[in-house]
């Protein structure tokens, strides 16, 4: 068998890796979830989750992926025999769920960005923007092609294989996307109005929590950071044996943060200062956005820049659901990279295609004994229920079978010995299972 492909560089793979978590789980999903949950205690509470469990759990998954060098499934089965496989098999059903209503908004994006050449969100009226973005996802093909149009760009790149494509990317576009963001806050906050926007975002009304802002804030982190699917242990997978995970989880996991954070700063005050509702839902940063570069000098400019990093950033997360699936179908059915990346694509643009209909002509119907759309529930089902449950059983594998033992995968030969393991071990075997399952029984009760 040929050698497995490796990352070109320590720089490259934390580039990459971070790639796939800062996406439109940062830009479009945290503002409009922090908005329908209330503001400020969602944000607390979003920030605690990923600090207590996600930090443990993007270190247990590459951990995994970097001692396996497998798939999900192959390496749960490798370290802990046929009855963990079933964890990786979940994280592949997850990846395909995600993908298939990530593209859709992806699509958006694409649509968006056209529009902004085109000068055609130029008037920065609020209620014209509301009426356009309406038109527009309500429109039954449009927003399908364009998600189509994006399944086919992310099916490139992973036929492409992990190598310099991904890593090369996401190095010159990620601090460019930052810097935007950056000057797009100081816009925002300037705005007349905006304070109370920023009083929304920062300060809790612990009032407004109840399990369903717990099960959503659990899901936003996990999503955001890419977590409890399989993402990072593929990711993990083709690292070097000898490269030093902590600091790695570490950078991409402030990194993420801060991209939320600052993307929070940059569409709430706006929101408010606009008069937007902060509970639009996945409209929120689609409609508000133009608001702001019709405020702005130059604004278009900064509109066309802003859609095509945000585009490129949507594309470097759907390129790690893919490759997930991908990974796993490569490596133990030992298929076609080509055509199981096809196949795969496909089926997710197939299931995209309800999803995306779920927010127009279909938005009467609700999923039987529920009351949300087809979008909500595959977004709901694989956010709130299958990440944090991947995330849960990840937490128990590593903390109770492999042990003791996942201490000494993590300090490498001739390493020192990483001093915070100890307690990384505990959060892993007793914090994170309790927590997680808690906020699990708490969405079902
Ligand atoms: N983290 C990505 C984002 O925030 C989405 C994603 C989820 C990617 C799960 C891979 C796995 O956009």
């Amino acid at each position: 068998m040929a050698a497995r492909e490796n990352w070109g560089s320590r720089f490259g793979f934390i580039m990459a890796t971070a790639g796939s978590a800062v996406g439109l789980g940062n830009i479009w999903k945290f503002p409009y979830e922090t908005g329908s949950n209330g503001g400020g205690a969602f944000l607390i509470l979003y920030v605690i989750f990923v600090l207590v469990f996600g930090l443990s759990l993007v270190m247990a998954e590459l951990l995994i992926g970097r001692t396996t060098q497998k798939n999900p499934i192959g390496a749960f089965r490798e370290l802990g025999g046929r009855w963990w496989s079933p964890v990786g098999a979940m994280g592949i059903v997850a990846g395909f769920t995600i993908l298939s209503f990530y593209i859709v908004v992806a699509g958006w994006t694409l649509a968006y960005l056209l529009a902004m050449i085109s000068g055609d969100l130029s008037n920065g009226d609020p209620q014209h923007l509301s009426a356009k973005f309406g038109e527009f996802i309500s429109d039954p093909y449009r927003p399908i092609a364009y998600a189509g149009l994006f399944m086919i760009l992310t099916a490139g790149v992973v036929i492409g294989g992990i190598g310099q494509g991904i890593e090369r990317a996401a190095r010159l576009l990620m601090p460019a996307l930052f810097i935007l963001l950056l000057i797009l806050v100081l816009r925002s906050v300037t705005l007349d109005g905006a304070g109370e926007g920023l009083r929304f975002f920062l300060l809790p009304d612990w009032s407004k929590v109840t399990g369903d802002t717990l099960s959503s804030a659990i899901g936003q982190a996990f999503f955001s950071l890419s977590l409890g699917m399989g993402a990072l242990l593929t990711y993990g997978s083709y690292l070097p044996r000898d490269s030093k995970l902590p600091s790695a989880a570490a950078t991409v996991v402030v990194l993420d943060t801060s991209v939320a954070i600052l993307a929070g700063l940059m569409v709430l005050p706006a929101v408010f200062a606009f008069g937007f509702d902060p509970q639009a839902g996945p409209g929120l940063t689609f409609v508000t956005l133009p608001a702001v570069f019709a405020a702005m000098p130059g604004g278009q400019f900064f509109g066309v820049l802003f859609f095509a990093l945000l585009a490129v950033a949507a594309l470097t997360s759907a390129i790690s659901l893919l490759e997930t699936v991908v990974c796993y179908f490569v490596d133990e059915r030992r298929a076609n990279r080509r055509r199981v990346t096809l196949i795969a694509a496909l089926i997710s643009f197939v299931l995209g295609v309800p999803a995306s209909l779920s927010l127009g002509i279909w938005s009467g119907f609700q999923v039987p004994g529920t009351s949300m759309s087809i979008f909500d529930f595959l977004d709901f089902t694989a956010s709130s229920v299958m990440l944090p449950l991947g995330g849960l059983l990840t937490a128990l594998f590593v903390g109770w079978k492999w042990g003791p033992q996942a201490l000494s995968a993590l300090s490498n030969e001739g390493e020192p010995r990483f001093a915070l393991g100890p307690l990384w071990l505990l959060v892993l075997r007793y914090v994170a299972p309790l927590g997680i399952g808690w906020i699990l029984l708490q969405a079902f009760v």
